[in-house]
């Protein structure tokens, strides 16, 4: 199938070491280079759900343009972009933990803070939230709440900020530097995000290695897989009247999954052509407001691209 709207829903390339993620397909290249391409897969309740047009061209590019925007503050991985959807990266030595900042009392799932601060609890993730805060709303400042990187398949468990020292996940030195950055990084994205009328509610960070042993920033980057974009514009309103926010992400699909009464158990239902289209049109949106460029989607069809664009890599 051709068209505008074909989607990367996996790439097939002629390269020893590949791991597939949920997202990401990765290859080890030589020389301490990783090789990341990133699809069209959503994911939501831990699987794929579906396929969103120009979705991994926009993460693969968004997060570039963060990485830019943000190595003033930490190293990051990023060697070079050969092809909209791919990446070339430092392969680094994985830290054990997801770095979760939030700065909104939100979210749903078993590690968001919103439903354990609802059912009564204050000590969360080592820190102590006063009472009265409201659903949505601002926490008094910006938390980091780690989990462990789960494997494949797992949910990824919270833990502590003493834990991480405590259960040798990290030195301590390192973590005081990872607390840091990941605060710098937060107020960065936030500002940023506010100039393009966004609220950065929370996002997730990973972090490496390098092969001297230096911090480097890894993955992705606010990007909207990794993170809470809200609009800000009515937001106060919204909460106010008692409505959640409005999401930049794949909260269309979310919400029809909902409507559908799927909570994650079994396979996904179909869902109207037409929700794909609106996470996509939001996915593209969010990448223009922030980066202030226009969307260029790359050539069709997709993968037979990437081999284009990848044939030094593959020859
Ligand atoms: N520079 C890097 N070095 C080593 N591993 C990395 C690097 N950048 C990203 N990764 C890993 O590659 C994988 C990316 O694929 P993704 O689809 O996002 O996986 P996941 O399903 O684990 O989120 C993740 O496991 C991530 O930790
Ligand atoms: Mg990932």
């Amino acid at each position: 199938m051709g068209g505008a709207h074909d989607t990367l829903k996996s790439v097939d390339l002629d390269l020893p070491h590949h791991t597939s993620g949920k997202v990401r397909e990765a290859w080890r290249l030589d020389n301490g280079r990783r090789l990341l391409v990133t699809t069209d897969r959503l994911s939501a309740f831990d699987r794929i759900i579906g396929f969103v047009p120009h979705k991994g061209q926009v993460l693969n590019q968004l997060a570039a343009w963060w990485f830019e925007r943000t190595s003033d503050i930490v190293a990051n991985h990023v060697l070079s972009l050969p092809d909209p959807n791919a990446l070339i990266a430092i392969e680094a030595s994985t830290l054990p933990i997801e770095v979760v900042v939030r700065s909104r009392l939100t979210g749903s799932t078993s590690t968001s803070i919103l439903p354990r601060y609802l059912a009564g609890e204050r000590e969360l993730y080592g820190h102590h939230l006063p009472d009265g805060l409201t659903a949505h709303g601002a926490l008094p400042e910006p938390i980091i709440t780690p989990t462990t990187k789960a494997d494949a398949g797992e949910h990824d468990v919270p833990i502590t900020m003493e834990a991480v020292v405590e259960d040798g996940l990290l030195e301590a030195g390192l973590w005081t530097e990872v607390q840091k950055v990941a605060l710098e990084l937060f107020a960065r994205g936030s500002t940023l995000a506010s100039e393009a009328g966004f609220v950065l509610a929370d996002t997730k960070y990973e972090f490496g290695l390098g092969a001297d042993g230096e911090l480097l920033l890894i993955d992705e980057v606010h990007t909207p897989d990794s993170s809470r974009y809200w609009s800000a514009e009515g937001l106060d309103d919204r909460l106010d009247a008692g409505l959640a926010p409005e999401g930049f992400d794949k909260e269309p699909v979310r919400l029809a999954l909902r409507a559908a009464g799927y909570s994650g158990d079994g396979e996904p239902p179909a869902l109207d052509p037409a929700i794909w289209q609106q996470t996509s049109a939001r996915y593209v949106e969010l990448y223009e407001r922030l980066t202030g460029k226009t969307f260029q989607a790359g050539a069709h069809p997709i993968e037979e691209r990437i081999h284009h664009n990848l044939a030094e890599l593959l020859s």
